[in-house]
């Protein structure tokens, strides 16, 4: 990692004029955060490096999961950010816990680790990474079903959920939040749960727009944070099917970005923010970093527009999850509760 001083790029973007939004808790989220993921493409270190630069021209949310293994040279980077002069409470920095970690007293050894990585001593966002406790070998082939991987089973859930609200009783995050849920899981929790999720983080692009989860989310009080929010262009080989669609190469959106003279990455980007999702674009690249904040608040998509991209939804899920499948699953669709309930297994 380059070791320059950290400082606020003069080319950067004043963070107060990028979108926040309200939790129920009365806390204001940045209205895009960078996302982390390497997508085993990228290195820890070019992750770390574009986290710096990214604060530096105006990012204050930063998307971190255990399980992306980039977490301590990010808290490098985060240090140097603040020893550079940012206060703590200016940066909203989340992470997740990975699914190996959901039994008894497991979520504090998890979070603990966390905060030691990234050298804070509390977190605004923790996250459920995944409602299963199904694990996979780094480097698996996508078909593989391991043994011990289980469905989703509520009771079990529940009891994750409770070590997760004991993590907000005890100071070390400000807020925890679910991902990769459905309706069906949901409505459990939303009835279980004594400290509700204040954000759910969901696959969201304009070739996958999940018109009803994003309803029920919004319906509900709880913000909506969309992954993979180009399409994910450069996700991993074991997540590409030949039936996925690419949002960059849609001609409305391409049509939108040649209007705005923008990459249509970036009308992916400014949908989401106008659609009221948080978008957490990956990129180490400056340029591409730099544009995704600007396009937050500059050079609006029209009404029309808007309402052209709502009309391009394939449907087509990037991030399927087969690698979480157990023995008796026939496919990926088993874990989205396709039938609109939580399947029973015995
Ligand atoms: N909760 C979960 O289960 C989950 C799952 C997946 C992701 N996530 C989170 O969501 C984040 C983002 O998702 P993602 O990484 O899958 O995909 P993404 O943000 O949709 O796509 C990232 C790729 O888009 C391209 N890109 C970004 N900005 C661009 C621009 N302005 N112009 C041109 N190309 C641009 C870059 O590719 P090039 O290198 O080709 O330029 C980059 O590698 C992750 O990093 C992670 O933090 C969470």
């Amino acid at each position: 990692m380059e070791n320059q001083k950290f400082t606020i790029a003069q080319d950067g973007v004043d963070p107060n004029k990028v979108p926040k939004r309200k939790l129920y808790t009365g806390a204001e989220i940045p209205g895009i955060g960078l996302g982390t993921f390497g997508s085993d493409r990228f290195s820890a270190e070019d992750i770390a490096n574009a986290v710096k630069g990214a604060i530096s021209v105006g990012y204050r949310h930063i998307d971190c999961a255990s399980v992306y293994g980039n977490e301590d040279l990010i808290g490098d980077a985060l240090q140097e950010v603040m020893a550079g002069g940012m206060k703590r409470e200016e940066l909203w920095i989340s992470s997740k816990l990975w699914n190996d970690m959901h039994g008894p007293g497991d979520v504090l050894i998890s979070v603990v680790k966390t905060l030691k990585d990234l050298k804070l001593d509390y977190l605004d966002m923790y996250f459920v990474h995944w409602p299963f406790p199904n694990y996979h070998a780094p480097g698996v082939s996508v078909d593989s079903r391991d043994p011990d991987a289980v469905p989703y089973i509520h009771e079990k859930y529940m009891k994750t959920w409770r070590q997760m609200e004991k993590l907000v009783e005890l100071g070390l995050v400000r807020h925890i939040g679910t991902s990769n849920m459905t309706i069906p899981k949901l409505k459990l929790l939303l009835r279980d749960a004594v400290i509700k999720p204040a954000c759910n983080q969901m696959e969201l692009h304009p070739h996958f727009q999940q018109p009803e989860l994003f309803k029920f989310v919004v319906d509900n009080g709880i913000v909506p944070i969309g992954f993979s929010p180009i399409g994910s262009p450069t996700r991993p080989d074991r997540d590409v099917t030949p039936e996925d669609t690419v949002d960059i190469e849609d001609p409305v959106i391409v049509k939108i970005a040649k209007r705005l003279n923008v990459h249509p990455a970036v009308v992916c980007v400014k949908w989401a923010v106008q659609r009221g999702q948080v978008p957490i674009p990956f990129s180490i690249y400056r340029n591409e970093y730099l544009s995704n904040i600007q396009s937050t608040f500059t050079d609006p998509i029209t009404d029309e527009e808007m309402e052209e991209i709502a009309g391009i939804d394939q449907n087509c899920r990037l991030i399927k999850g087969q690698v979480f499948l157990w023995e008796r699953a026939s496919g990926w669709e088993d874990l989205w509760d396709l039938d609109g309930e939580v399947k029973t297994w015995d």
